[in-house]
């Protein structure tokens, strides 16, 4: 298993290019199973779960043409309506081809993804709006089996009792090929909805609301989608990351293919943290601060703070100076990265779903267990100032989500190698 060596207390300089979002390419994917020609991607991140995504496409019966950020989906040949156990343990975003499938199909079977480390994630809001559209859902032998009415789904009224990106995102696609109007309220309203939304509309799919909490599609009654070449948006997860490594390494560095509207919650939390900003198009650059302030963070839905920032912050606020609380309202368990950040010599004291994050002087270098894909994250941010040296263990969290972490990170002069454990 590889694990990551980083040598801590280099400053940072230079500029990093901004990978596509993964969050954003899981759905754009999955949505090609709308269509029944092919499909041109561009700017897909080269990251785990999006070959995952396109292994299972293939597993389907479609066929994939996917070489470094650009992919050719050709789903006019799937043959098979079952997502199986082997690829949705792999990757829960895998349960987005639920409502394609359906709608396309009429009928399919996907594995339930189950729990995984930052809480139980249950789907109940996407089968509840699906059947609100006419499906059969049972549940058996650990998958959701869906059955369309006759003629196929229909419109439907529908109201999350909570806020689901993916819950929408499966109605979404749905409602796209169904018969009549659906309306989404309570509806997610984050980028990576946006684009899903901008996406089913360059293929002639009627949507209102897009970018609101009140979403209303019209069906093409059955009909599969023509989808013109698309792009992936930049990843706003991966440049938060990124501007989080200037601001914990107190440098300047310049960030390249960001859309800054997307990342307005990162920055302001940022700024009351003592760093400027230079912003020009689609570049932003962070200066260093002359005293880390500590900071108050609550986890919301877009335009909010995002929860995946969360644990990259808190690494942040570890080395701040004076207290800081940090509160978890979307995930129960998404704190596994405080015990391993103590372990770097942060002092950090959690209660419920709340952490108070006590400012050290110092983080040593240490043996840490990444545990999920962004508490990875912020165990390397962490590595990057401790005193000595961090080893990161079970990276393979980090190799879901982000694009070359070490070899970017070490373009911009940080000291970071990808080892393999001796067996
Ligand atoms: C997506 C993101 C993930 C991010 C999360 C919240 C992808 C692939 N993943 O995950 O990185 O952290 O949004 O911004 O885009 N819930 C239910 N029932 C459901 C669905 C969700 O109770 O049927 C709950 C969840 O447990 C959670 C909250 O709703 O507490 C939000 O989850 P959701 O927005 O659905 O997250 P994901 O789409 O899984």
């Amino acid at each position: 298993m590889d694990y990551l060596q980083i040598n801590g207390g280099k400053k940072l300089n230079g500029t990093v290019t901004i990978s596509g979002a993964k969050n954003a390419a899981l759905p754009v994917i999955a949505a090609t199973i709308l269509s029944d020609s092919p499909v041109k991607l561009t700017n897909l991140p080269n990251v785990v779960d999006i070959r995952t995504l396109l292994k299972l496409l293939t597993m389907l019966g479609g066929k994939v043409v996917h070489e470094g950020t650009v992919a050719t989906i050709d789903n006019g040949s799937i043959t098979s309506h079952k997502a199986v156990y082997e690829i949705v343990a792999q990757m829960r975003a895998s349960i987005l081809v639920l409502g394609p499938l359906l709608a396309r199909f009429g009928e399919c079977e996907v594995s339930l993804p189950g729990g995984c480390a930052i809480g139980q994630r249950p789907i109940d809001l996407h089968l509840k709006a699906l059947e609100s559209m006419g499906a059969s859902i049972e549940i058996k032998g650990g998958y959701v089996h869906a059955v369309a009415p006759e003629g196929g789904l229909k419109g439907a009224k529908i109201i999350f009792d909570k806020i689901t990106v993916g819950g929408t995102e499966n109605t979404l696609m749905a409602a796209a090929l169904a018969h009549g109007t659906t309306t989404i309220l309570n509806a997610a309203k984050e980028p990576e909805i946006v684009q899903l939304c901008v996406m089913l509309a360059s293929a002639g799919v009627s949507i209102e609301g897009i970018g609101t909490s009140e979403l209303t599609i019209e069906g093409t009654g059955g009909k599969p989608l023509t989808f013109p070449q698309t792009e992936i948006i930049p990843d706003r997860i991966e440049a938060g990351t990124y501007l989080c490594a200037g601001a914990i390494t107190n440098s300047e560095i310049t960030l390249n293919k960001v859309d800054v509207e997307h990342i307005r919650a990162s920055i302001d939390k940022l700024e009351s943290m003592g760093f400027d900003f230079t912003i020009d198009g689609d570049t932003i650059t962070i200066h260093p601060a002359e005293e880390i302030k500590p900071v108050n963070i609550i986890t919301v839905e877009y335009p909010g703070f995002p929860t995946d920032m969360q644990a990259q912050f808190m690494a942040v606020a570890a080395i701040a100076k004076g207290e800081s609380l940090i509160e978890e309202r979307l995930f129960e368990n998404r704190f596994m990265h405080v015990s391993e950040l103590n372990r770097l010599g942060a002092d950090i004291w959690l209660k419920g779903s709340t952490a108070a994050v006590k400012g050290v002087e110092k983080l040593y270098g240490a043996d840490v267990m990444a545990t999920d894909l962004r508490a990875s994250s912020a165990l390397v941010l962490a590595g990057l100032v401790a005193e000595g040296t961090t080893n990161v263990r079970r990276i393979y969290h980090l190799d879901r989500g982000y694009d070359d972490l070490e070899g970017k990170l070490a373009a911009l002069g940080a000291d970071i190698i990808r080892k393999r454990e001796q067996k």
